[in-house]
């Protein structure tokens, strides 16, 4: 896939692929979407708990991994994050996104995004004390996942407008089988078609504030079984 390096409205980097004619990140700021869709309207709801699980549905460019990890450490919990991703980026382009300097973070923040990135594929890698990986190439429609495993989903694949396929009810069956009950699933994507097969797939969906240039964005909750 042929991707090239592209400068964010706040100043941080993120991936272009022209073929689809998509970014991995809104052009609006990239650091400011990750933040606030994945840490702030997902891993920040969970804040009462001392260890959490993670699915990401698209790896790329680690980004909202190394946020995480970097709340994990702040906040003092455990983190075991798995992230899915068919087409993993490759060093040359992970080498050249510059998230350490937008944010102006020391330099053991930018050996974290390093050692994310160099660590094994398809097991459990310790990170860091507050920080487990487990990077899986694989195509998240039909990957082996455990049920009932998750407590929270960033849902990061390419927009609906470019791949229609990876949002259907069935993906969303598949999320919502490998959520914890009360777990959510956070996206930045709001379209009626994707929120309707969220609630068929059997989440309760909210629209939310979203990040700068985007009005809303939505969490989809498991809900929890009644007796
Ligand atoms: C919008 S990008 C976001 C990536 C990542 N979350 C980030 O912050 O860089 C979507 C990602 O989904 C990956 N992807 C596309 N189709 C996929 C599939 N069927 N299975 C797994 N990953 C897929 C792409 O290669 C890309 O890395």
């Amino acid at each position: 896939m042929e991707r090239k390096i592209v400068t964010t409205k706040d100043q941080s980097a993120t991936l272009f692929v022209p073929g689809l004619d998509e970014t991995y990140h809104s052009i609006h700021g990239a650091l400011q979407e990750s933040q606030h869709v994945f840490i702030e309207a997902g891993l920040q709801q969970f804040n009462y708990l001392s260890q959490i699980h993670i699915l990401e549905i698209g790896f790329g460019t680690g980004l909202n991994a190394w946020l995480s990890a970097l709340e994990a450490q702040k906040q003092d919990f455990k983190l075991h994050y798995t992230g899915l991703e068919k087409y993993p980026v490759q060093p040359e382009e992970w080498s050249a996104l510059n998230y350490t300097q937008a944010l102006n973070l020391p330099q053991s923040a930018a050996d974290l995004f390093e050692a994310l990135h160099e660590s094994a594929w398809e097991n459990e890698q310790a990170i860091s004390p507050h920080f487990k990986l487990t990077k899986r190439q694989a195509d998240f429609r039909t990957a082996p996942l455990t049920p009932n495993h998750y407590h929270l989903i960033y849902f990061d694949a390419f927009a609906p407008s470019a791949q229609a396929y990876l949002w259907t009810r069935e993906v969303f069956e598949r999320m919502f089988a490998c959520l914890q009950e009360d777990g959510l699933l956070v996206t930045y994507c709001v379209k009626g078609e994707v929120r309707r097969n969220m609630q068929a797939a059997g989440f309760e969906v909210e629209k939310i504030p979203g990040p700068p240039g985007k009005r809303e964005m939505a969490r989809a909750r498991k809900p929890i079984t009644k007796l």
